[in-house]
Order: structure tokens, then sequence, then C-alpha cells
């Protein structure tokens, strides 16, 4: 239907007729000449339509309507020329138009499709999909899975497809469920992971697997996170950690150097406690200069009680930001900074401004000095590293607080006082905690940090003090892959499995599958699984991963598109043996 795309037409082409064929987006009357843009995903070329028939029919034309063109290609007469366009120069004066689809006013135009609400831009996503943006976008990701693909290959990956129809894989988010027709009070799960069917893989022999995996999780969404996503999963036989992580590292580079024409260096490998520290997260962005410095030492005997309590608490923490030419921050600055923090739990937000050391206690400016002291005051001022100019945040606290609204502060002041050194910070966290303490009502337990396959090292007097064999990537303040080494022992599995507080026959019902392999000739394993959306968000500069998935779900878990989840039948309830209750019903 057309002889090449609407932007390859150039100045070779003049004096040859053209057939072309695409979208209207741009039309301009001048003076009974019409101009209209013909675009497709390559760009658009201007054609031209004289008084006469065809004039008629597309003067009715509304933009986004498709047509068919036949024309002469000609130079733009001198001072129309667009140089910055491809197809600047010329022009395409049109002696046939066919309508292909006549298409009615649209609900937005596609250069706004970015300011439009999200309900409206997803109800109509195929028509934000026609934008420049979401073109390059979506192209980005299918080129990234066919590098992917490549590279996996060459090192004698192979590609394995799991079950999405499934049981429950513990990933720690709630399961997507789906009534099972034909076993009445039974239901599918939908893999949050493929986990456990990549380690059978490794005991089938395959030796070393990748998927390009849908996963499902119903969780809480953020900008970063999706109910549906895709992971590149990945697993090696015989291997540890250092294996692993080569091999991932590698990969990324790999990515950027293709993609991106980017070379990255070796990627730092950070303990997770020494990162807590110094940033209060496990995947703080590095670029961000700003550390956190643990100054309970000075304060444990101070009379101000919002800093001393803490000091003297095992499970607190009181800490200083030191922010360079941090004094310039106003007052009402200040104020919005600390209903920020006031978000994440903290209490307040006590600071110093350091106007000028040479005058001692006299060149600090602060509410907390007559508390504090002058001794005190002066002691951390020298202990942070301040100078003048600088002005120092505090947070003080329950550590999980402390951490949750300092690092969140760090990252705000960071972007706010545009402090980001360098595009890329690419490291690994290693040594995470095995477990962490989960209280709920019924009392305390243990609960996994990365998942239950994962082996620990045993390497604390408790449960709670071992670290564990896994690692995660971190890109620019993004987990952008995990994984570890799993245990492959089933003595091992059914221990972690008690001290999770599921019992041996408990753990044979929930992975009858795995655990019976455990005993079937279960060979070392390990291997990580990368976000896509993620990975593909950061390497596009954009701020959701929405922005890098065709059809995604709102905040609300839904679709506009297609209005999902819908409502069914009774008869299709009758038939599944189950009753939905409504939204009033279930309250
Ligand atoms: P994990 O749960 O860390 O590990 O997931 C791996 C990576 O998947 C991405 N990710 C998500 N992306 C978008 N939306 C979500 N809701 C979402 N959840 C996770 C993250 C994360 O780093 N089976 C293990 C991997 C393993 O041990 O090999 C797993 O799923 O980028
Ligand atoms: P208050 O005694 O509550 O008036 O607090 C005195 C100063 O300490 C104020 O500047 C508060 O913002 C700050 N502050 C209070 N609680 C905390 C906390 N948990 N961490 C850091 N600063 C705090």
């Amino acid at each position: 239907m057309r002889q090449m795309y609407c932007a390859q037409v150039c100045v070779a082409h003049i004096n040859q007729t053209l057939r072309l064929a695409g979208w209207i987006i741009h039309v301009r009357d001048h003076g009974g000449v019409l101009f209209m843009d013909l675009w497709d995903h390559t760009g658009y070329v201007q054609v031209v339509i004289n008084p006469g028939p065809i004039f008629d029919i597309a003067q009715g034309l509304k933009r986004e309507s498709v047509i068919s063109i036949r024309g002469q290609v000609r130079p733009r007469p001198d001072g129309t020329q667009n140089y910055d366009l491809a197809t600047g120069k010329i022009e395409v004066v049109v002696d046939e138009l066919e309508v292909l689809n006549q298409s009615i006013v649209p609900p937005f135009s596609r250069d706004e499709a970015a300011k439009v609400n999200e309900e409206t831009r997803y109800a109509y996503r195929y028509l934000d999909l026609r934008s420049d943006r979401m073109q390059h976008n979506l192209r980005f990701r299918s080129k990234l899975n066919h590098v992917l693909r490549a590279f996996l290959d060459q090192q004698n990956f192979v590609e394995v497809e799991t079950p999405i129809l499934t049981k429950a894989t513990p990933e720690g988010a709630r399961d997507y469920l789906v009534p099972s027709r034909v076993h009445p009070g039974k239901c599918f799960a939908l893999p949050q992971s493929p986990q456990t069917f990549k380690q059978l893989l490794m005991i089938a022999a395959v030796d070393r697997y990748y998927q390009v995996a849908r996963c499902f999780r119903d969780e809480d969404l953020r900008s970063d996170r999706q109910p549906e996503f895709t992971q590149l999963d990945i697993e090696m036989a015989f291997v540890e950690e250092k294996d692993v992580m080569g091999l991932a590292e590698s990969l990324v580079k790999h990515l950027f150097d293709q993609l991106l024409n980017i070379q990255l260096g070796i990627f730092p490998i950070y303990a997770y406690d020494d990162l807590m520290a110094a940033t209060g997260s496990d995947r703080p962005d590095l670029r961000n200069p700003l550390r956190l410095v643990e100054i309970k030492e000075w304060v444990r005997d101070c009379d101000f009680q919002v800093f001393r309590e803490p000091a003297r608490d095992q499970h607190s923490r009181v800490v200083g930001l030191n922010v360079p030419g941090g004094c310039s921050l106003t007052r009402s600055m200040i104020d919005d900074y600390t209903k920020f923090v006031g978000r994440y739990g903290a209490k307040g937000l006590a600071y110093i401004k350091v106007i000028d050391m040479n005058k001692g206690i006299e060149g600090l400016q602060s509410p907390i000095i007559k508390f504090l002291g002058d001794e005190v005051s002066l002691n951390i001022v020298r202990a942070m590293g301040s100078q003048d100019g600088d002005l120092i945040f505090f947070g003080a606290g329950l550590t999980s607080t402390v951490n949750d609204a300092m690092s969140n502060l760090r990252d705000k002041v960071g972007k706010d006082l545009n402090m980001l050194q360098g595009d890329w910070s690419c490291f690994w966290v290693t040594d995470f905690p095995m477990f962490e303490k989960l209280n709920d009502q019924r009392g305390s337990k243990l609960q996994s940090m990365h998942h239950p396959f994962t082996q620990p090292k045993q390497d604390g007097p408790t449960p709670l003090e071992w670290h564990s064999r896994s690692y995660d990537m971190v890109i620019n303040g993004h987990e952008v892959g995990g994984g570890s080494i799993r245990i492959h022992h089933y003595d091992q599995q059914i221990e972690i499995f008690k001290l999770l507080g599921i019992g041996e026959q408990e753990s044979l019902e929930q992975f009858p599958h795995l655990l019976k392999a455990l005993k079937l000739g279960a060979p070392p394993h390990g291997g990580l699984a990368f976000g896509i959306d993620r990975l593909v968000m950061i390497m596009l500069g954009a701020t959701s991963i929405r922005e890098t998935i065709a059809f995604p779900k709102t905040q609300s878990a839904s679709c506009p598109l297609t209005n999902a989840p819908a409502a069914i039948g009774i008869e299709a309830q009758i038939e599944l043996g189950i009753q939905l209750l409504t939204e009033e019903e279930s309250v």
C-alpha cells in the first residue's frame, strides 16, 4: 500500500511519483491550498493538496484520520524549508487520495497526552502510544529484549517458559488467584516469580536458564511497581555469588553499551549494614553525595530528651545529615522539610545552621542549642565536619523510622539543591540480614528478607543475626535486580521453613515439588531476576515504569482501556463454584 515510510521521503525522490500512507496530524488551509502532515512511526512528510475534488474530501478530514495518497515529490519553495526535519526540504503534491479510515475528533491531541489525566490517557492508550515518546520507548524495549536474548544465548543459556497457572510462589506480596472450574473449591495462583520452577530446572540439569517472565503481585503500587511486570529471570547450576553477579554485571554493561553507547565501570560491592548506616536505605542513589552520620555518642548524656532517649536505645538512631550551603534554606523551606519527614513518621526535624565556625557557639543558629548545651552542639558540628554555610538536619528515634524519614529527606534535598554528581550510580548490595522480625497481632515472627529458598551464611549466634547469600543490583536509586545462592539440601530448607513458622508437614503441602526434588540430585545453584520494566525506565530516563509498558495498570491496579477487572455473571460464578461479593457486601 505504500512505497516507503513517511520520513524516508527526501530530496533524492524529487520528481518521482510515490504512494504513501499514514495518519494526518496537522492540517493548514492556506487560502485554497491545503498543507497536511502525513505521519507514521518514522516521522512526517508535508503533502500539498490543490483545489479540485480531492481538496473537498481532504478538507473534511479530522486529524488522526488514515489516508493513502499518490503524489509527486517536489522541492519546497525557498523560505518554507524546515532544516530540523529529514523531510523538510521537500513536499508531495497529491494527485490521488483515498480515505482508509475517517477519525472522529480525538479525545486529546497526541502532543498533550502527557498532560491529560491518567484515566483518559490509558482509556485511549493507543493514541498515547502514537506519541514520539512512546514509539521510542516501545522500540527501545524491544531492542533491549533482543540484545539480552542474543547475549544469553551466546553464553549457553536456555530459554524455558514456566507455568502461569500455578501455585503460590512466596515473594512477599499477595497472590492473584484463578478459581478452577474443574476442581471446585480450588484455585491456581499466578506466579509472583518463577522461583521454584527455575530451581527445578537446575535440578533437571538445564544448567543455565533464562526467561523473560511475566510476574504478578498484588501489592501497593508505586511509580516503579506494577501488579503485572516482567522479569529477566536467570538461574545457574554449580555457581557461587561471584559467578551470578559477574554474569549479571556483564549483561547490564553490554545493554548500556549496545543500546546507549555508554561504558559503565566496575560495580562496587557494598554491605547492607554500611549502606543503611550511611544513607538509611538499601538502594540509595549514590550520585547524591549527602550521607547520614551517627551522633549517638555525642548526645548520650545531653539534656535534650528527644536525642538522649534514642541515643541510649539499641533499636534507635540519632543521625545528622550535613547539607553543604544549607544555611540558605529559609524558615519556610525547613518547615516544608519537617512536614515531609512527618509523612514517614518522624516527630520533628531538628537542625543547626553553621554560620561562622570561628565565632564558636555564637556562630551557630538553632532552636535546639538551648536544649543541647554549647559544648554538645559544638562537638556535633565538629563531628559532622560541617563548614561555614552548611546546615545539619537531625533525625532521632526508632531505627526504622529514622532510616525511612532521613533516606527520603536525603533524596529530596539532594534533588532540590541539584546535588547529584555524574549520570550513573551502579553497585551491588550484599550481606543482607537473612531474616527480619515482623510484629503482628499474634506476636513477633521471622520473615525472609529475600525469599525462603535463599541460603543463610549461619554467621551469627542466632538466626536473626545471620546474613544471607543474596545480592541486589542498584542503579540510580532503584533496585533493578536481586537474587541469591539457593538452599539445595532438604534438611536445611525444612529448617528455614521452621524458623519462618512453617512446620515440615505444612512445607510439604505448600512446596511438595521443590522439597521432593531436593532429595533427588539437586546441584548447588543460584540466580537472580532483573526487573525489565525498571531497567528500561532507568535507561530511558523515564520517571515511571508505566512509560515502558504498552498497556499498564493505573495507580488503583485497574485498566481503563478494557475496564478490567470486570464483574462476572452469576452463571460463570456458579460454574466456577465461587460467589463474588460486591464492594458493599464485602465491608
Ligand atoms: P525480587 O522479588 O527481588 O526477586 O524481584 C526481582 C526484581 O523484579 C523487579 N520487581 C518489580 N518490578 C515492577 N513491579 C513490581 N511489582 C516488582 N517487583 C519486583 C525488581 C526486582 O529487583 N525470585 C526472585 C529472584 C531470585 O531470587 O532469583 C525475585 O523475584 O527490579
Ligand atoms: P520539641 O521538643 O518537640 O519542640 O522539638 C524540638 C526540636 O526538635 C524541633 O526542632 C523538632 O523539630 C525537633 N525534633 C523533635 N522530635 C524529633 C525527632 N524525633 N528527630 C529529630 N528532630 C526532632
